[in-house]
């Protein structure tokens, strides 16, 4: 399986969106690789690790985000669930439409979506495996946005900003800074 392939029957290469995510994703993919190989000890898989997360964002054009191209129906938070679905659709491995679904913020809990009345299925969104952690972590390190893309972020700086939404994803993410050797 080619992610390019999946991507390109939902994104018209030529676009400033399919750039956008395309870059993005690429950049996703090698950060995780590289933190995949700081944990051989983990047993990542590489292989996986590169396919899925050239394809976690693929549900953002189902979104509205004006600043990035999307114009979509649904608020932007749904972009990781939609993005499941389209890859159930396509008949991947369900591996695959999960870190779609648990990549956003650093997971989404159960108690998250109905405290806050977030508009998302009521299930629980956080990241389980080594792959999805690896992945959802290597996310926070970038922004698509055209304003923030040579925001450099560190590990403490993704730890404040995810402070500012909810404690619970700063912790989140602290526990797999220290798992995952983050810097
Ligand atoms: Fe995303």
């Amino acid at each position: 399986m080619d992610p390019l392939d999946i991507i390109e029957r939902y994104y018209r290469k030529g676009t400033a969106l399919y750039a956008i995510l395309v870059d993005h994703s690429r950049q996703v993919a090698d950060k995780s690789l590289a933190i995949a190989r700081t944990v051989p000890h983990l047993s990542p898989d590489l292989a996986f690790i590169e396919k899925a997360a050239m394809l976690h964002d693929v549900g953002i054009f189902k979104t509205r985000a004006a600043a990035i191209g999307c114009d979509g129906p649904h608020p932007y938070i749904c972009h990781g669930y939609l993005g499941r679905e389209i890859l159930d659709a396509e008949g991947l491995p369900q591996a695959y439409g999960l870190v779609a679904e648990r990549h956003t913020g650093a997971g989404i809990t159960l108690d998250n979506i109905r405290t806050a009345g977030l508009p998302l299925p009521e299930r629980d969104m956080v990241p389980v495996t080594v792959e999805e952690k690896i992945i959802c972590c290597a996310d926070k390190y970038f922004s698509k946005s055209p304003k923030n893309k040579n925001k450099v972020m560190t590990r403490d700086s993704i730890i404040k900003e995810l402070a500012r939404i909810n404690k619970g994803h700063a912790r989140r993410f602290s526990q797999w800074a220290e798992l995952l050797n983050l810097e």
